[in-house]
């Protein structure tokens, strides 16, 4: 097991793919064009060197021995840094580029941009890394991802070891400074430490020296000198991490703010709009996302309600839920995982070359995890399903979430890139660590997760959602990320308390108490996260709506799936100038059919999704 996880990540390393330097329809513009290509690699040297775990996770090993630094000065520096980086960027001649690497030039810009207008926002969510999803300091994720092989690198595995307590002591400052100027977070977002989950978090960082250190080139005294050593930091981490405990208990906690929403902290409605600015990627008040929210909420109920009257269900929805919870069959966590299993293979696959060209990617995993939390999610080419209660499962959502995290969404997304001239900042994005937003690079919340909204939609023009309660199973899918536009905006806005929420999702969906539970927590974390995916669909489907009246007969909708994947992760609102683009190109009769096909080579694609965070549901 062990042995043949380390062979796959040398293959990553070998096979790493860097974009092109030169390309022979780009010859026009050598110069102006280099420079760009030069500044976003910049950009991609500079995110692994102050990030040096993701650059670990991407495959790159040249900072193995360093850690991300949570001081405050490292925040001023990146800023410093990006402030130049955009300076140079605004000094190329955007004239002398091609209509797409003028895109480029403006995406890059954009994502500066991003970071530095969140400067202004540096002291609140930055500075409480401490929450419990996907964080870093407690989930190591990056220790397996890390070379193992000869003394070298074990020397730098101890160094990392050796710095964690004082990235600790850095983050214990930092929450200090939250607690210090009120702008702490909900007490429900904060990480719970007991001596457990302290034990289970070395566990995960004495893995290289537990697990595979009989794999390693080790001599037999080396291998004795890095397990002492290692105890010696794992002992000094035990007592950092119960230090981090201690003040979270006993300083932070009593010090949380005291509105589940932002709107309690000063500026925090302002604060609000910039999250929102952030996961969009583009400009739309908390207003004016509620109310699309409440209309959408109105319309899917509309069309359950259609469904319902087709299975002459005489009853409100809760009883239509409560009905369909009686049809459930008893199953094993095994037969949830076969299930979407033979959906993803013989029922979803088989059609995608109806909407897609030259389909060709890899299997997606499997695979069920047995422990509180989120219902599914996609990362690492892997579907994790939650199997905890299998009594839970529902037969007929489990078409639309696997249109959502495998293919044609998240999985597909991903994949289908693997061979488009996009530039490695943006094929690599950093996923974690949304605590900060906005104070963070861009993640293109929108991009991704409207896309994989807009794919359960596809699932309809396939006819794939063939009986009414699948059909059904969709629009409480739908009807799920619409509520989040009520409910998110509610709590950080307008003063939606947690019951209130927890009541609104109870309203018009069907997820379990555990689930939603989970689900508010996260609108409150990480605030306008969940308004992406419904706004991105709209936004998708409203392109799409464009280019078929533009079009009309000759609209095909391979064309228009080609463009947006193919752009690759941005903020939406070039997403705009992409099919104005290609719709310009239909007036002056280009060639359409240029597509590239994707070409799957092993191991190459591996890299590209492993680098890849989790894409939740
Ligand atoms: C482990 O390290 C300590 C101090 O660094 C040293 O005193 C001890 O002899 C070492 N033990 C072994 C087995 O190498
Ligand atoms: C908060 O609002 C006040 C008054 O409008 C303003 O002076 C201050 O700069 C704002 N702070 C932030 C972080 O926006
Ligand atoms: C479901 O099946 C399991 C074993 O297959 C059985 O123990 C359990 O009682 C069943 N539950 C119901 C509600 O039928
Ligand atoms: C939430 O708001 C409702 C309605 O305003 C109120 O009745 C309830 O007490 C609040 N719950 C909490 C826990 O504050």
């Amino acid at each position: 097991m062990n042995r043949k996880w380390i062979f796959s990540c040398t293959l990553f390393v070998f096979t790493c793919p860097f974009p092109s330097l030169t390309s022979a329809e780009l010859n026009a513009v050598t110069s102006e064009d280099d420079k760009l290509h030069q500044l976003e690699e910049t950009l991609f040297h500079i995110t692994k060197r102050e990030y040096p775990e993701f650059s670990t996770l991407v495959g790159d090993h040249q900072f193995d021995d360093k850690l991300e630094s949570y001081s405050r000065e490292s925040i001023d520096r990146r800023v410093e840094v990006y402030i130049e980086l955009l300076k140079a960027v605004n000094n190329l001649n955007f004239k002398a580029l091609t209509r797409p690497r003028r895109r480029d030039a403006d995406i890059l810009k954009s994502y500066l941009q991003t970071y530095i207008n969140g400067y202004k926002w540096k002291d609140y969510g930055a500075l409480s890394p401490m929450t419990p999803l996907s964080n870093m300091l407690i989930q190591p994720v990056w220790v397996p991802a890390g070379n193992y092989y000869k003394m070298d690198d074990y020397e730098k595995y101890l160094s990392r070891l050796a710095a964690i307590p004082g990235q600790i002591r850095d983050v214990t400052k930092l929450m200090q400074d939250a607690v210090d100027r009120e702008t702490t977070l909900y007490k429900k977002s904060l990480a719970k430490f007991s001596q457990d989950s302290i034990d289970d978090l070395l566990a995960m960082y004495s893995f290289p020296i537990r697990d595979v250190v009989d794999f390693t080139e080790l001599t037999d005294a080396q291998k004795s000198d890095v397990q002492n050593r290692s105890h010696f930091h794992l002992e000094n981490m035990r007592r950092a991490y119960k230090d981090l405990s201690h003040f979270i208990e006993n300083v932070y906690k009593p010090s949380t703010r005291r509105t589940e929403g932002l709107y309690g902290l000063k500026n925090g409605t302002e604060y609000y709009h910039a999250c929102l600015m952030y996961h969009l990627g583009y400009r739309v008040t908390a207003k004016e996302i509620h109310r699309v929210g409440l209309q959408e909420v109105e319309l899917i109920h509309g069309k359950m309600k259609e469904v319902m009257r087709e299975l002459d269900f005489d009853g409100d929805l809760s009883s239509f839920y409560a009905y369909l919870r009686s049809r459930e069959p008893n199953r094993t966590a095994d037969d949830i995982l076969n299930s979407y299993k033979s959906i993803i293979t013989e029922r979803i696959n088989p059609t995608l070359p109806q909407i897609f060209r030259s389909v060709k990617i890899p299997p997606v995993r499997v695979q069920g995890v047995d422990k509180p939390g989120l219902m599914a999610y996609y990362g690492y080419n892997t579907f994790f399903i939650n199997v905890r209660n299998p009594e839970e499962q529902q037969s007929h959502t489990m078409l639309a979430i696997a249109m959502h995290e495998t293919n044609p969404g998240h999985h597909f997304q991903l994949n289908y890139i693997a061979n488009e001239k996009i530039p490695e900042y943006r094929r690599k994005l950093k996923k974690y660590h949304l605590y900060s937003v906005p104070f963070r690079e861009p993640t293109y919340t929108a991009y991704s997760e409207g896309w994989a909204l807009y794919a359960e939609y596809l699932g309809e023009e396939l006819g794939l959602y063939e009986d009414p309660h699948e059909r059904f199973g969709r629009l409480t899918m739908e009807m799920f990320r619409a509520c989040r536009l009520v409910v998110d905006t509610g709590i950080h806005a307008f003063g939606m308390n947690h019951s209130e929420a927890v009541e609104y999702m109870k309203k018009y969906t069907d997820i379990s108490y555990t689930h939603i539970e989970t689900e508010i927590d996260r609108y409150i974390t990480w605030p306008g996260q969940s308004c992406a995916y419904k706004m991105g669909e709209l936004k998708m489907r409203a392109l799409r709506k464009k280019a078929e009246e533009v079009l009309g007969s000759r609209f095909d909708e391979r064309d228009f799936h080609h463009r947006v994947l193919a752009a690759g992760p941005m903020p939406l609102d070039f997403l705009d100038d992409i099919i104005d683009e290609w719709l310009e190109e239909y007036e002056t009769q280009s060639t359409l059919n240029k597509a590239s096909s994707i070409l799957y080579k092993d191991g190459v694609l591996l890299l590209f999704v492993f680098i890849c965070f989790y894409y939740l549901l």
